[in-house]
């Protein structure tokens, strides 16, 4: 069932992988992620020390015994990260799965990291940086179209066509994503030629991801045009959930602010009291355009089976169309 090119390079039940998410992305979220039968993306930028770090890794692993892999952080961020520091730790804990994400395909790093023998997957948003990926030793690529949550870049095209053109590109298997929640979507990515598929805003109302329950409910509530592109003008273009925190962000760019009054107001501390305080206004929250199909708040098993479970049926369905 589902069986493919990344089911077997990961070791995992699903070609599902839950994209890492900065503040929520920890050891529980990962753990339920992989012990669902998908892929879970423990993000590593959030803990200040290569200790904090390590202690994380080892939460994971007591958490699960299914495959689970760590994000390296290329975006620009208030805390500059030492990506070598966790390097070292997810060798030393024999983390067998590396993701990288952000603006530059990280040469040094995949050196590395393919060095050590584990698995690399690079995540970008176009053919050209797919193919760059590709040519610095990953094992597979991540694209995620114009819809996604998070990153956006500045190609603007959307999962439908850039999903399709990366696979005909690339000669590593290619995951997809952006806009994806339910079987339906899910689906189609296989369809395209995606041997994975990756979900964000999906899972941001799953049990176990540790956002407080109102901003779960307004994500609920939500349809698919709440969502804007901010942080264009500094290079680093994210689409979130519209709220005040967004429009501010947005209206500081007009006054063409600066990169760390944009970026203060965008993401770090203010981010973190919002998910953990629920004060909606208080940061913003990177939340794609299918924020419009997310209903429900379920345990993450539920709505990775969920999701399968359509896909299984739709695909019967379109057999004796
Ligand atoms: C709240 C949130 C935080 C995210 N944080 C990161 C991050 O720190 N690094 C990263 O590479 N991707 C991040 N992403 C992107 C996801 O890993 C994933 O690629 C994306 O959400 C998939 O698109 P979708 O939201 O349309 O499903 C984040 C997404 C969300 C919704």
């Amino acid at each position: 069932m589902f069986q493919t090119k990344i089911t077997a390079m990961f070791g995992i039940k699903y070609p599902l992988v839950v994209g890492t998410m900065m503040h929520l992305a920890k050891a529980e979220m990962v753990a339920a992620a992989s012990n669902a039968g998908a892929l879970g993306i423990l993000a590593s930028a959030m803990f200040p020390t290569k200790e904090d770090f390590r202690e994380e890794v080892r939460k994971v692993k007591n958490l699960t015994d299914r495959p689970f892999a760590v994000n390296l952080n290329l975006f620009p961020a208030m805390r500059p990260v030492d990506n070598r520091e966790y390097l070292d730790v997810i060798f030393e804990e024999g983390v067998k799965i590396v993701e990288t994400s952000g603006h530059k395909a990280p040469e040094e790093l995949a050196r590395e990291v393919k060095g050590h023998g584990l698995t690399l997957v690079h995540k970008c948003v176009g053919v050209r940086y797919a193919l760059k990926a590709q040519a610095i030793g990953a094992d597979a690529v991540t694209v995620v179209g114009y819809e996604n949550g998070g990153a956006t870049g500045t190609l603007d095209v959307t999962t439908l066509c850039l999903v399709p053109r990366v696979v005909d590109a690339l000669q590593v298997p290619v995951i997809g994503g952006g806009g994806v929640t339910d079987g339906r979507g899910f689906l189609a990515l296989l369809a395209l030629g995606a041997q994975g598929v990756i979900l964000g805003t999906a899972v941001l109302v799953a049990e176990e991801c540790p956002l407080h329950p109102k901003v779960k409910q307004a994500i609920m509530e939500a349809t698919e045009v709440d969502t804007m592109i901010i942080m264009r003008t500094i290079q680093n273009s994210h689409r979130v959930w519209t709220n005040d925190a967004a429009r501010k962000v947005a209206e500081l760019e007009k006054q063409q602010a600066g990169l760390m009054e944009i970026v203060r107001m965008a993401g770090g501390d203010k981010a973190k009291r919002m998910y953990q305080e629920g004060d909606l206004e208080a940061g913003t929250i990177s939340c794609g355009q299918g924020i419009g199909l997310v209903k429900k708040v379920m345990p993450m098993k539920d709505i990775i089976e969920g999701i399968v479970s359509q896909a299984t049926d739709l695909r019967q369905k379109l057999a004796v169309m």
